[in-house]
């Protein structure tokens, strides 16, 4: 089969992947009403396209913190990748170049930053989960400068991890081959056997996220790069105000894909309110839920600059490696740039709130 939808790439994943490692990439925190929010939240939103505008040429690119890229889509971090194929990270990043596009690089890599960096020249952001130790931290954001990244993505909704239950229930945990390689002592982990392993990636991952981290951190991390800081979890009016005084560059508005608090509201249903709370002083992204080109004009619609895109892509790279990225990411290139024209938009630029409705 070959797809034609982001949704059969899903049936294609969940052919390819084992039971455990499909859960852990299509599941959410608890009882997964934010998850389901997620794509509630753009079928309820419906298009009020202009007719009778020339659209013979569609220019679906844009600009982010100052970067041109093909289209408002930005692939998300996602940890992990190589569980969905072997290539994972580096696959991910030679087909987002070629989409040209930015790919946010997961502190949870499966591979080292630089390799990932290395792989292919296209714009990268690093995703940053801070560690207990400052020095472990400046250590990552240090790296990531040298190795060229253009931003820190600083992620503020993982105080702890939520609650997977489908990963319980499956007693998921990291085949040996699959590490956090940009954490030195990780390779250790793969020593241990599986039942020990699952108990100690937990303890790992509680032991490394740093669970008292404050504004004062984010001026911090401010303090030690030249790079622009973005804030990735941000779903109230407050904090996204405070992140604009603070004078980050820009931030995600995200619910994790729903996989950290069960219960918050989908993205783009708070972000015509963050977006008017603070105008222009940040740039302003969304996630969650992206699975159409009309999504992301929607979103588009309602005050984003941009979204990004978790999941889809991970089908694509269980699916059929870098190929399967590099599909998924022109499928929803030419669902934006189709969706564009049906809307009577030239451009990115021409897309305005008049656009969107709930009827
Ligand atoms: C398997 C998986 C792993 C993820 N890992 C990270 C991560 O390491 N860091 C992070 O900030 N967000 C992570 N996320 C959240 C995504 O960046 C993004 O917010 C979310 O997937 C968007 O929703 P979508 O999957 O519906 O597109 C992960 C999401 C998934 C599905």
């Amino acid at each position: 089969m070959d797809p034609v939808n982001i949704s059969e790439f899903e049936t294609l994943a969940r052919e390819r992947m084992s039971r455990q490692a499909f859960d852990y990439v299509a599941g959410g925190a608890d009882d997964e009403i934010t998850l389901a929010k997620n794509r509630a939240a753009f079928e309820r939103i419906t298009l009020h396209p202009r007719v009778l505008v020339d659209v013979s040429t569609v220019d679906t690119s844009t600009e982010v913190l100052g970067q041109r890229i093909s289209f408002p889509v930005l692939v998300a971090p996602t940890a992990f990748q190589t569980l969905a194929h072997p290539d994972g990270e580096l696959a991910t990043a030679r087909a987002t170049s070629a989409a040209g596009t930015i790919m946010i690089v997961s502190t949870l890599a499966s591979f080292r930053l630089e390799d990932i960096a290395a792989a292919a020249p296209g714009p990268k952001w690093f995703q940053l989960y801070c560690c207990k130790e400052r020095a472990a931290t400046q250590q990552l954001v240090e790296r990531a400068e040298t190795s060229g990244y253009d931003a820190i993505c600083l992620t503020v909704d993982v105080s702890r991890l939520g609650r997977r239950e489908r990963d319980l229930r499956n007693q998921f945990t990291l085949p040996p081959e699959v590490v956090p390689r940009n954490f030195e002592d990780a390779a250790n982990l793969s020593a241990f056997p599986q039942t020990e392993r699952r108990s100690l990636l937990t303890a790992y991952v509680a032991d490394l996220l740093n669970d008292s981290l404050t504004w004062d951190d984010v001026a911090w991390i401010r303090s030690i790069t030249k790079l622009p800081v973005v804030l990735k979890g941000i779903l109230t009016c407050e904090d996204a105000r405070l992140a604009a005084d603070m004078g980050v560059e820009a931030i995600v508005i995200s619910n994790h894909g729903g996989r950290q608090l069960d219960g918050v509201p989908a993205g783009v249903d708070v972000l015509p309110e963050i977006a008017a709370a603070v105008g222009d002083r940040v740039e302003v992204l969304v996630d969650g839920g992206i699975r159409r080109g009309t999504d992301v004009v929607k979103a588009l619609a309602l005050g984003a600059r941009g979204v990004l895109l978790g999941r889809p892509y991970v089908w694509g790279l269980a699916a059929d490696g870098q190929a399967g990225v590099t599909k998924v990411l022109q499928m929803l290139h030419d669902e934006v740039e189709l969706a564009l024209a049906l809307c009577g938009c030239p451009s990115v630029e021409a897309v305005s709130a008049g656009l969107v409705g709930r009827r």
